[in-house]
């Protein structure tokens, strides 16, 4: 089975080298845990080995996804239009682009790209009012990148301390892997520690303790030797 490398080598290590090629991997976090730095680790990565990635925005807008990269030391900005397909669709747009299922993967295809990101499928099933419709653009979109056969990041939002379920609670369900970032305050000393976790992770033998990771001007660092102790 060929891995894909996460951009994080810490999060290699957790998983046993990287996300399997062709799954669908759900990062879950509620606001500033890190999942849109993630997003930009994974997509870096594959840039540099010289594949095509498709980064979908849909809140962030282009220019702050950049100015981040940046400020990370992955400027991803050399590589739009040239192998960076970064889109900012409205989430009732990138909805009616799903609907087509045949329209999106051929645009998909066309573009030639080995890695997707979604950053959020929560944003994107606010454009449906029940949770049906919100299940069948989910499977709209799985079944797309699955057919596709590239290797996924689908970001969610959780609620505050709901580390481990999407806001829909289905997402978990049909995609391969699920990785939790989250951030743990002690309001008596002042405190946070910042904390991932895989969830799930279809075909690997993955760690299965929280790791503490920090953010910093390189983007996100997993001490993925370290155990935590929360008392
Ligand atoms: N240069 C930096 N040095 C240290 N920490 C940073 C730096 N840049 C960003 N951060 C931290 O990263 C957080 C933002 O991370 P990110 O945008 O990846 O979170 P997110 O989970 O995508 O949040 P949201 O749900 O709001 O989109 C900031 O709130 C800050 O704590
Ligand atoms: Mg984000």
């Amino acid at each position: 089975m060929e891995l894909v490398d996460t951009g994080l080598e810490g999060l290699n290590n957790m998983l046993g080298g990287g996300v399997p090629m062709g799954s669908s991997v759900l990062v879950l976090g509620s606001y500033g845990a890190g999942k849109t730095t993630l997003g930009i680790h994974f997509a870096y990565s594959g840039l540099v080995k010289g594949e095509r990635v498709a980064y979908f925005s849909l809140e962030e807008r282009k220019d702050s996804i950049l100015k981040a990269s940046k400020q990370y030391g992955m400027d991803l900005e050399p590589f739009v239009e040239k192998s960076l397909v970064l889109m900012n669709p409205g989430a009732l747009e990138f909805v009616e682009m799903l609907k087509m299922k045949d329209n999106f993967k051929r645009s998909i295809e066309e573009e030639n790209v080995s890695r997707v990101i979604v950053d959020s499928i929560s944003i994107m099933m606010m454009a449906a009012d029940s949770d049906i419709l919100r299940r069948n653009i989910l499977l709209n979109l799985s079944e797309s990148l699955r057919d596709l056969g590239v290797t996924s990041l689908l970001i969610a939002e959780t609620e505050v301390g709901q580390p481990y379920s999407s806001r829909e609670k289905f997402a978990e369900f049909v995609v391969d892997g699920v990785i939790s970032l989250q951030n743990i305050y002690n309001d008596k000393n002042g405190d946070e520690v910042s904390l991932i976790r895989i969830l799930k992770m279809r075909f690997m033998n993955h760690d299965r303790r929280a790791r503490p990771y920090i953010i910093s001007d390189k983007g996100i660092q997993i001490m993925a030797k370290s155990d935590v102790f929360i008392g």
